[in-house]
């Protein structure tokens, strides 16, 4: 027999509809999970949660074997897939204008999701791993590339719309964050 155990987790301090809040780490987990035995555990979301989860599984005595998660993220390095311009050195910078919010030097190999948040600019963001379009920005001008790993709808590409959580520039750009 399978059975699924649902419950609200948020990481807000508010609790969601009086579930927990917080890291899943192994308190947490455990009072969530209560009994471990005799479970398969499947783990989706962002790398840092899925690391989390599976670090702290495995610390309260959890086999790897029992443990299935999804991939996602960014890849570890952009500078070694094929769409990084074999020209283009690993440690270059550009320039990256965001409308209305002002311009930054940012790290080529950096997504651009992470290097406007690292400079104050707040763009929404979900999966974080360039699946669900919440972090989409309108690309004005310049090049950037996208991770192999990540699925670009074919309007945005038509309407010039990059998922800034996957993209990285290439060279100096403009982006609007519709
Ligand atoms: S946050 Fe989901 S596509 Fe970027």
């Amino acid at each position: 027999m399978t059975a699924f155990k649902s419950t609200t987790c948020s990481r807000n301090r508010t609790a969601v509809g009086g579930g927990a809040t917080g890291l899943l780490d192994q308190t947490l987990l455990k009072s969530l999970l209560g009994s471990l035995d005799g479970r398969r555990y499947y783990i989706c979301g962002p790398n840092a949660m899925c690391n989390l989860v599976i670090d702290s599984l495995g610390a309260l005595g959890v086999p790897n074997h029992l443990l299935r998660r999804e991939l996602y993220g960014p890849p570890a390095q952009i500078t070694e897939e094929s769409v990084w311009p074999s020209n283009l050195p690993a440690d270059t910078r550009c320039q990256v204008a965001v409308e209305g919010r002002g311009e930054f030097d940012v790290a080529a190999n950096e997504t651009l999701l992470n290097s406007l948040e690292r400079n104050g600019v707040e763009v929404r963001a979900t999966c974080r791993s360039g699946e669900c379009g919440a972090c989409r920005l309108q690309l004005l001008s310049g090049r950037v590339v996208v991770s192999e790993q990540t699925c670009v709808r074919e309007a945005d590409t038509v309407h010039g719309f990059v998922h800034a959580c996957a993209s990285y520039p290439i060279e100096d750009v403009k982006v609007k964050i519709p």
